[in-house]
């Protein structure tokens, strides 16, 4: 298979401390990548780190912060001198009735899934210009391309990832700036707190995916040779009809 080596690359994962985020921390790191874990649970991030060793970095960042995330490039600049992959993948889903949802849990949202997304990717480009094969991935959902009843604005933050994506695509492309986004459907996660048992149903029902599946999929985007994009992919547990 033709792939492209990645060992010795440097990654930013966003939302290390569990889940996707730390299968994808784990993956990049048995390829000869290192990876920067960033997330706010310092604990979480300190037991993974010390499992990887000098594969991995920590630091600490809400995504949510403009002024965090400005540090946490700053130090990437200053220690690796560039970037080769951004993996936006810190998010947060809260699940609601549109009609008596609250407002403050819509802005927790969308500072999350979505400022935190813009405030990382525009942070990032400069330090992926001129590395070869370098990679925007964000992850939204199947929830990002058909709506969710009782997820609606968490719908409507992972439906503004794809539309940003389309475009920052073609603004990067002449940069070779690859610019993909990762859709899943239901994994196994700690993601959908205030609803979890009921999500535990319903992934016990479809054979959720694993996390583990989702960072194959960011791992053989990534490692396509530097001219391929993978643009999009919908990933989704083969019992998951809908949406
Ligand atoms: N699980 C699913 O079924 C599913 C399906 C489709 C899409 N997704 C998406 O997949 C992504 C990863 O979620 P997951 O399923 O792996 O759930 P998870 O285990 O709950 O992980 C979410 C991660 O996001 C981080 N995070 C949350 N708020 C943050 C903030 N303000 N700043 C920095 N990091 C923050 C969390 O870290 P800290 O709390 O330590 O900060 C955690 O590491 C999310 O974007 C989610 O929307 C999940």
């Amino acid at each position: 298979m033709k792939m492209q080596d990645i060992t010795g690359k440097v990654a930013v994962i966003t939302g290390a401390s569990s889940g996707i985020g730390e299968a994808a921390a784990r993956l990049l790191a048995q390829e000869g990548v290192h990876v920067i874990l960033a997330a706010r649970r310092r604990e979480r991030l300190d037991s993974l780190a010390s499992e990887l060793g000098n594969a991995a970095s920590i630091i600490e960042t809400d995504v949510a912060s403009k002024a965090q995330v400005a540090a946490l490039f700053n130090q990437v600049r200053e220690r690796f001198g560039g970037l080769d992959l951004l993996f936006n993948n810190a998010g947060i889903g809260i699940n609601a009735r549109f009609e008596t949802s609250d407002p403050d849990e819509w802005r927790q949202m969308i500072d999350v899934n979505l400022y935190g997304v813009l405030h990382c990717t525009q942070a990032a480009i400069p330090l992926m210009r001129g590395r070869a094969g370098a990679m925007i991935c964000s992850v939204s959902s199947v929830g990002g391309r058909h709506g969710v009843e009782n997820w609606s604005v968490y719908s409507a933050t992972k439906f503004a990832v794809v539309g940003f994506h389309d475009a920052l695509r073609k603004e990067l492309g002449p940069d070779r700036i690859r610019v993909s986004v990762i859709e899943p459907g239901a994994v196994w996660t700690e993601f959908g707190q205030n609803v979890s048992e009921a999500l535990d149903d319903r992934r016990a029902k479809l054979e959720a995916l694993a996390s583990e599946d989702v960072a194959q999929a960011l791992v053989y985007a990534f490692a396509q040779p530097a001219n391929v994009l993978v643009q999009e992919i919908l990933l989704r547990p083969v019992l998951q009809l809908a949406p």
